[in-house]
């Protein structure tokens, strides 16, 4: 075509880079070692990043539950707690990076991460058009899980929300390209390995845990090549568990499935691409009191973060409501945190507290406003409810 000849040099060239930088990212999970085995550490050093908006409030309501109870651990330097400041919006809109590269350092002399939910600008926002810190996070320390489970006994609701993390719609993030001023495009990415590693993961845990069945959910009926490729993976991994039943679904009729009383009791582990498993991870939030009580575990072989779902909130910072947000999420966030560092005892513990607080007892609920309790006295009421178990 040659009206459109420069435009499409200038694309194909941005398309060609980003060729090379998938192909050396498929050479790089290839090579990926074994996962870290976290008892044959003589230390494990759990990083604190507060974030943004609501971010430090609750953040640091989890750390001080974590703290009570790993309160042995670190007086024996078996555990290091180490605030990182520096991951605001402020701070990287100055140096207009994602993640700044001390805070990048920082965090990577870390195992694992308790995360703070970070702002992410958006066009008409006064910050420059930054890729967002979560997502950075999760490709930077290869991130590939995204662990979501949501729970409401008195609903039969029991879900594992296994999410690709670091490919789909977001591997490219704002790297996709305006071909001319009329033409837009934005790439997905489905890659062997980063299909295996995630399919992997949530069998495995559906086969420790007692789960029999795993759902996978894609759009392979349009999305053919790349979810054709997630689902024929998934589908041949799901051979090697005979004992587990699988099964295949679309993501418009499984988000339906989800509000369908009789049949959501039974699903139990769901695997998803990327883009899917974040829209509906939303939604099954909301059946368990909203995202605000969703916490969510991005596990990789050598690192993981332990986050909320949810964003920063800056309204509640703006009309002066940050001392009353709820920091359930952080708090199951926590829970996620202390299981997958070996201390299952004590998740156990601090899982139990939490529905007590939340769903029984509840002498004390946050409410976001005044009209509740604050943050931390929130946190002390767990805190209190922890040491009568
Ligand atoms: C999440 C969030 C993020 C995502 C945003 C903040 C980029 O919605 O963790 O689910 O889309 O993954
Ligand atoms: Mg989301």
């Amino acid at each position: 075509m040659k009206k459109y000849e420069e435009q499409i040099a200038s694309a194909t060239e941005k398309f060609k880079k980003l060729l090379e930088e998938q192909l050396e990212r498929v050479d790089r999970i290839n090579a990926a070692k074994e996962s870290i085995d976290y008892s044959s550490l003589d230390k494990i050093i759990i990083g604190i990043c507060g974030g943004d908006g609501i971010g430090p409030t609750i953040t640091a309501a989890a750390q001080s539950v974590l703290c009570d109870m790993l309160s042995d651990e670190v007086a024996s330097g078996k555990v290091e707690f180490r605030v990182i400041d520096g991951l605001t919006i402020e701070n990287r809109a100055a140096c207009n990076k994602a993640i700044p590269d001390d805070v990048l350092a920082e965090l990577k002399k870390c195992h694992v991460i308790l995360k703070g939910p970070t702002t992410t600008p958006r066009a008409g926002d006064p910050w420059p058009n930054i890729e967002s810190a979560n997502v950075a996070m999760r490709k930077e320390l290869d991130l590939y899980a995204n662990v979501r489970p949501v729970c409401v006994p008195e609903k039969g609701i029991d879900w594992t929300f296994f999410r690709e993390n670091t490919e789909g719609s977001y591997v490219v993030g704002s790297k996709g390209i305006h071909v001319t001023d009329d033409l837009g495009m934005d790439f997905v990415v489905t890659t062997t390995e980063g299909t295996k590693r995630i399919a992997r993961l949530a069998f495995e845990y559906a086969k420790a845990n007692g789960k029999d069945r795993v759902s996978i959910v894609t759009k392979a009926n349009v999305i053919k090549t790349t979810d054709g490729k997630f689902l024929r993976i998934c589908e041949e991994m799901a051979k090697e568990y005979p004992d587990i039943t699988t099964d295949e679904w679309f993501i418009d009729i499984m988000t339906a499935k989800l509000v369908d009383e009789k049949r959501r009791r039974d699903f139990k582990v769901f695997i998803l691409p990327n883009l899917y498993g974040d829209i509906i991870t939303d939604e099954a939030a909301e059946f368990q009191g909203g995202v605000g009580t969703a916490g969510s575990a991005n596990i990789g072989k050598r690192y993981a973060m332990f986050e909320a779902i949810h964003g920063s909130a800056p309204r509640m910072v703006k009309e002066g409501r940050a001392k009353y947000a709820d920091p359930c999420s952080m708090l199951r966030a926590a829970v996620l945190l202390l299981s997958h560092i070996g201390y299952q005892e004590k998740a156990n513990k601090l899982a139990r507290a939490l529905d007590i607080c939340m769903f029984e007892e509840k002498e004390l609920t946050v409410t976001g406003r005044d009209t509740g309790c604050t943050c931390e006295e929130f946190a002390n009421y767990v805190k209190g409810t922890l040491k009568t178990l």
